[in-house]
């Protein structure tokens, strides 16, 4: 190479660590590799460590493979270096030895690697579990369904530690319109919910449907390290923040957040002095009542909300019929909002009924907002095999103000001194259904929409049958079943009944 050419490499790359490679004598300890990190070491130190390692007998390897058994850094924070560990690409970093200098200058001192003790190692923190050690026999898992609606699901979650995660993966897969995976991590995640307790090893997943490689790589670093390196990353990346940041605004969808985030937006405030953005009516109510709508509602908020809408509708229409749906039908503490199920006895006598309780909520002064879709169900349109499609009921999207003073537990109480508005915005949504599609309607909109969407493919994949929030349609009779209650849907299908307390897939 010429004088040129050598100064171009030089140039172009960190030069590599040459240094050292002539001090090698014979390799004694065969069964050891060292890798030494040069983050924080330095490039000088790190030769002068690898030459008196190699004068010793060690065999100490200049780049980060597979070979490598101990990995020796200095004054490395265990997070950092981990996720950079992590970030190798490695077939099994569980088996890697990460340890501090201490233990290599003990080795140096004694001649010889000396044994791993816990105070060298450089740990995150304790692992949940090791791996293989305590491992509780695998649960029996040979009965568990794929499909939701043959699992009972309570709001107790044993396996938050891996559900968050798949979650916030799904959400990522979302942004990034990779439908496939964001379904995998959805199932996958909601297969975990099901589990009588907590998963503490890798063999006791073997047999669950849904968990694919992917899903269980994840599981594997959690149990090793008690967090995902993967998700970790993500939640520092720009992009996610940003749509995460965006989509959390009512009205606003992935579309609209990645057009945002395109031009150059990065913060709400950001949104909202943008003279060149048009918010439509939805969103701008999102954002006037942000801070409010984005805080859960609680069950005590979710009755207080109850009893109003129930002394709304009965004083219009005293026989009206009026269910609770949604996150708190299945008895969740909190909700991101509060859903209403309601009918007249009589068919038709629904017609009308939204508006009138829209009118006389704004004639209270509680309306904040609404957005009233009508009825656009038409009977011979049925039925329908697209699995995400809305339904066709009228039904609106409120904001309601809510009184502190109606809230039991709350009343007369002031919870934030700094805070003595003494009311709150929530959202709440209101469906009317025609009488005779009640039940499917109180299905569909009880949930969880992972219950729903397993629900409709049960019903198509293994019945040969259509199901969706209007009607049960049976492809091989022809005919649609008929239904009155929650109870017949589960029959018609072959399921067993699941309460909605269980549906919390
Ligand atoms: N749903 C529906 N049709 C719609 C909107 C919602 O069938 N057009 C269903 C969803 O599948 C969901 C249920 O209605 O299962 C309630 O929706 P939502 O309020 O978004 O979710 P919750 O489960 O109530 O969760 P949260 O507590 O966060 O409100
Ligand atoms: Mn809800
Ligand atoms: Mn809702």
């Amino acid at each position: 190479m010429n004088h040129a050419g050598m100064l171009a490499r030089v140039k172009k790359r960190k030069r590599p660590v040459e240094a050292g490679a002539q001090d090698q004598v014979e390799v004694k300890f065969k069964e050891v590799t060292l890798y030494l990190v040069e983050r924080k070491m330095g490039s000088s130190r790190r030769n002068f460590l690898t030459s008196l390692a190699r004068s010793k007998g060690f065999r100490v390897e200049d780049v980060l493979s597979d070979d490598i058994t101990h990995v020796v850094a200095e004054d490395n924070q265990a997070e950092v270096l981990w996720a950079w560990l992590m970030g190798h690409g490695l077939r099994d970093v569980s088996r890697l030895a990460v340890l501090d200098i201490s233990w290599f200058t003990d080795s140096m001192r004694e001649g010889r690697p000396v044994r791993v003790e816990t105070r060298h190692r450089i740990q995150v923190r304790e692992p949940v579990v090791s791996v293989s050690v305590y491992c509780s026999p695998p649960t029996a898992v040979a009965n568990v369904s794929q499909y939701a609606c043959q699992r009972r699901t309570t709001t107790e979650n044993h396996n938050k530690i891996f559900t968050d995660v798949m979650e916030e993966l799904a959400e990522s897969s979302e942004f990034n319109e990779s439908k496939g995976p964001c379904l995998a991590f959805r199932q996958a995640a909601s297969v975990l919910k099901s589990l009588p307790s907590a998963v503490q090893c890798l063999e006791a997943i073997q047999g669950l449907p849904c968990l694919g490689e992917h899903t269980k790589a994840v599981m594997e670093e959690i149990l090793t390290f008690g967090r995902s390196f993967k998700v970790e990353e993500l939640r520092c990346d720009e992009r996610y923040q940003a749509l995460k940041l965006f989509t959390s605004v009512f009205g606003v969808g992935p579309k609209t957040a990645e057009k945002w985030y395109r031009r150059g937006l990065r913060s709400l405030k950001e949104i909202l002095t943008e003279p060149s953005i048009q918010l439509n009516r939805m969103q701008r109510a999102g954002f006037l009542y942000y801070s409010d709508i984005s805080k859960a509602v609680s069950k005590a908020e979710a009755e207080a909300l109850g009893c109003i809408i129930e002394e709304t509708v009965h004083w219009i229409a005293p026989d009206a019929i009026l269910a609770l749906t949604g996150g708190f039908r299945r008895g969740k503490e909190y909700g991101h909002d509060v859903d209403f199920l309601l009918t007249m006895p009589e068919m038709g006598k629904e017609e009308g009924l939204l508006l009138h309780v829209i009118d006389r909520l704004r004639d209270q002064g509680i309306l904040l907002y609404c957005e009233y879709q009508g009825s656009t169900f038409d009977v011979s349109k049925l039925p329908s095999c697209r699995f995400e499609d809305m339904d066709h009921f009228q039904k609106c999207f409120l904001i309601l103000r809510l009184e502190q003073g109606q809230v039991e537990g709350e009343r007369g109480q002031q919870r934030d001194p700094g805070d003595s508005r003494g009311w709150r915005a929530v959202r709440v949504d209101l469906v009317a259904p025609p009488v005779d599609r009640y039940a499917f309607a109180l299905l569909g909109w009880t949930g969880s929409r992972q219950f729903g969407r397993d629900l409709r493919a049960f019903a198509q994949k293994e019945r040969q049958m259509l199901l969706d929030n209007h009607a049960l349609y049976d492809k091989t009779k022809q005919l649609f079943l008929p239904v009155t209650t929650e109870e017949d849907i589960f029959a018609h299908l072959g399921l067993e009944y699941v309460e909605p307390w269980q549906r919390n897939a």
